[in-house]
């Protein structure tokens, strides 16, 4: 039986092209970019060009980069720096961010239906707060933040604006001047690179969130992880190459999934969603039992974010937009680079054999 993987937001399928890379030059990799021999130098040269990379595709300056073990981390450190200061943010975002920045200085916007952020934030701003933090694309349901609007009106005034970007980058343009971003986070293993592995971009320094040797120019402590690095940085203009493969596919899914049969509803509206992130309420069919159903054939989804220990818990960004019982019939397909046409009709053959 083909395994047929759709839940690219949880984590990438690997690029075989980059690992068999890594190997056929594994001694680059071997010595810690901060020793002064030859082994680090060439680790280390590595890690700087890689630096770069990743700096020039969201218009950065490499000294503006920090790389941490993850988009969590990145975003635990901006939230963290902000503990004792009134901040905003959404009711979608990511876990790491819910569960880092201090409920009692904290502005939730809630998002609904048919929610405009900008004018929810107009309305929510003054003096007292210092930190604006609204993800780019939502996880969960593939929901596009118009972060460009959103910049542009925080630009002339007195606070920070940190973008969580980890589904948003391959798959959207991002330009950190254009958006006037001051801290942003993104993740290697949503492109294909290896897990473990993230950014933070940084206008300005924050405290080091983990403290220890002078790596990262003191802002992060830790051995750098440089096939972490490599690989996020080589995995990038693959995506920018398959961004018309992905949009293609959503739309062959969306055209093919009456064909099933079943009663469906997209969650959000196809215009405002990212091309890689479908969720689909199923009017009769539970999540679990759907996610169980697929996975007997070989084919892998999920219910929300992966975030939850293996448990197929209702996605917390469909229930909080519509609703309880709607999240529990909730599923989550996510594409990328491995996914073909054939393997949307076989999604839709399996499904439709349960009518
Ligand atoms: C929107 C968003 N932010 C942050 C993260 C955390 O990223 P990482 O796995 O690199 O810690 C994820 C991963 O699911 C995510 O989807």
């Amino acid at each position: 039986m083909k395994k047929i993987y759709f839940d690219y937001a949880a984590t990438s399928i690997k690029r075989k092209k980059i690992l068999e890379d890594i190997l056929e030059n594994a001694d680059k990799f071997d010595g810690n970019p901060d020793s002064s021999h030859s082994f680090g130098r060439e680790a280390k040269k590595i890690l700087e060009e890689s630096r770069g990379k990743i700096a020039k595709s969201i218009n950065a300056n490499p000294s503006q980069i920090i790389f941490t073990s993850g988009a969590s981390e990145s975003n635990n450190t901006v939230l963290s720096a902000f503990a004792d200061k009134k901040i905003i943010t959404t009711n979608i975002e990511h876990d790491s961010i819910e569960n880092t920045y201090n409920p009692e200085k904290t502005i939730l916007l809630k998002i609904g239906e048919d929610t405009n952020i900008l004018d929810q934030l107009k309305e929510k701003l003054t003096d007292e707060v210092k930190l604006v933090s609204i993800m780019m694309v939502n996880n969960e349901t593939g929901l596009i933040f118009p972060i460009k609007e959103i910049g542009e009106f925080l630009k002339d005034r007195d606070v920070y604006f940190h973008v969580d970007c980890v589904q948003a980058y391959g798959h959207l343009d991002i330009d950190v001047n254009a958006m006037n971003i001051d801290f942003l986070s993104l993740s290697g293993h949503k492109i294909g690179g290896i897990n473990g592995f993230g950014v933070l971009f940084a206008r300005e320094n924050l405290p080091s969130f983990i403290k220890g040797g002078e790596q990262e120019k003191y802002r992060r402590a830790g051995t750098s992880f440089v096939i972490g690095a490599y690989s996020m940085a080589k995995s990038f203009p693959y995506m920018i190459e398959e961004r018309e493969m992905i949009r293609e596919l959503k739309n062959y899914l969306i055209e093919s999934l009456g064909k099933t049969g079943l009663a469906f509803e997209i969650n959000d509206n196809p215009e405002k969603y990212v091309d890689h992130i479908i969720n689909i309420y199923f009017k009769d069919y539970r999540a679990d039992f759907l996610l169980t159903y697929l996975d007997m054939y070989g084919i892998g989804v999920s219910a929300g974010s992966a975030c939850r220990a293996g448990a197929v818990i209702p996605s917390k960004v469909v229930e909080r937009i519509y609703g309880s019982e709607r999240a529990k019939n909730s599923l989550r397909i996510s594409l990328g680079f491995e996914n073909s046409r054939e393997d949307i009709d076989k999604l839709i053959e399996v499904l439709g054999a349960l009518r």
